[in-house]
């Protein structure tokens, strides 16, 4: 009690803050997302998104070495693929952008640890992240194609594979093919509690995903639910999940604490597109202090108890942890 007890005391200079400080966030906590086109030479900024691209894979290459170079471990590819189709083909195509971005990046920088995100939206005409039946995606005949997918992209030299679709049962459903395709030593990284959320937004003109009717509440979680987060993250970990991720990241802090204090394995948290473009829209215009909030936001993930956080930051926060 005061006066015995004055917390001040261990916030009197900065050598001692950093002695009691409890999160550190450094450049390896992070997985940086990448957008692949076709074509060549191609670098289109997002315009929802400054500082990210669309690249074609000559620039992903370039793009994935400096990302190294910084210090951030890993990347997670998302496709653009020149034609879209109903059962979204070029998810399993061998010779698809993100099977070819996979094998050029694996070639060029062999230590940076590429993911693949896995989901059939970015390939569906419809933009869904199924099998359209009856007007909804149909669970089971998209299980099918995702494990494709998710072979497909390990066959091309990918180190982890991740599920975003939200499907039941596709965890069982990749671990499974997987194993009978020789790749049992391919970790999963399961999208386990991914909400509804209308903090996708600027990713959906990133990766050209907008569903053209309806909207995925049909499939992804409803946000009041907080409960229902640690029902889903259990059943992937059952169905051989590795590590479990969160989506979004800010909003949902204290569903990464729940995820983090229940269960012992890695825990992913993405911080995504919408959370990105708030923080640069607002540091654009003046109105706040865009690297000491970024550095902030970062810290809140980790401290909520992520271990792994997916940011598009990653480039930005690396440079300045760095010094
Ligand atoms: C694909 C997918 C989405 C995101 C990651 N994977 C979009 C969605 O579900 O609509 C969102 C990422 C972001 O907003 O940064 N299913």
């Amino acid at each position: 009690m005061f006066p015995t007890h004055r917390c001040r005391r261990l916030r009197k200079n900065e050598t001692i803050r950093r002695m009691v400080r409890q999160t550190a966030v450094t450049p390896d906590d992070f997985i940086y997302p990448l957008f692949v086109t076709y074509g060549k030479g191609v670098r289109k900024e997002i315009s929802s998104m400054p500082g990210c691209w669309q690249e074609s894979v000559d620039e992903a290459v370039k793009n994935a070495k400096e990302i190294y170079s910084l210090g951030i471990p890993s990347i997670i590819l998302f496709g653009i693929p020149e034609h879209k189709d109903e059962m979204g083909s070029g998810a399993y195509d061998d010779n698809g952008v993100v099977q070819n971005a996979i094998k050029a990046i694996k070639d060029a920088v062999p230590e940076l640890y590429v993911i693949t995100d896995v989901c059939m939206c970015e390939y569906t005409s419809h933009g869904h992240c199924g099998i359209i039946e009856k007007g909804d995606v149909n669970n089971d005949k998209t299980l099918g194609l995702l494990a494709m997918e998710a072979v497909s992209h390990a066959k091309a030299g990918a180190d982890m594979v991740a599920p975003s679709d939200m499907m039941d049962g596709r965890v069982a459903a990749i671990r499974n093919t997987l194993d009978r395709e020789g790749f049992s030593e391919t970790p999963i990284m399961s999208y386990a509690a991914k909400y509804s959320s209308a903090f996708y937004g600027p990713f959906r003109e990133a990766a050209e995903s907008t569903p053209q009717f309806g909207d995925r509440r049909s499939y992804q979680m409803d946000p009041a639910n907080r409960r229902e987060a640690l029902r889903e993250v259990a059943l992937d970990i059952e169905e051989g999940a590795d590590i479990v991720m969160v989506k979004p990241a800010l909003s949902y802090l204290d569903v990464i604490s729940d995820v983090k204090s229940t269960f012992a394995i890695p825990v992913a948290a993405y911080s995504v597109s919408g959370e990105y473009s708030l923080v640069k829209a607002a540091g654009r215009l003046g109105w706040i202090d865009e690297d000491r909030v970024m550095l902030e936001i970062l810290t809140s993930i980790k401290r909520a108890g992520a271990d792994i956080i997916l940011t598009y930051f990653a480039k930005d926060a690396a440079k300045i942890l760095n010094g």
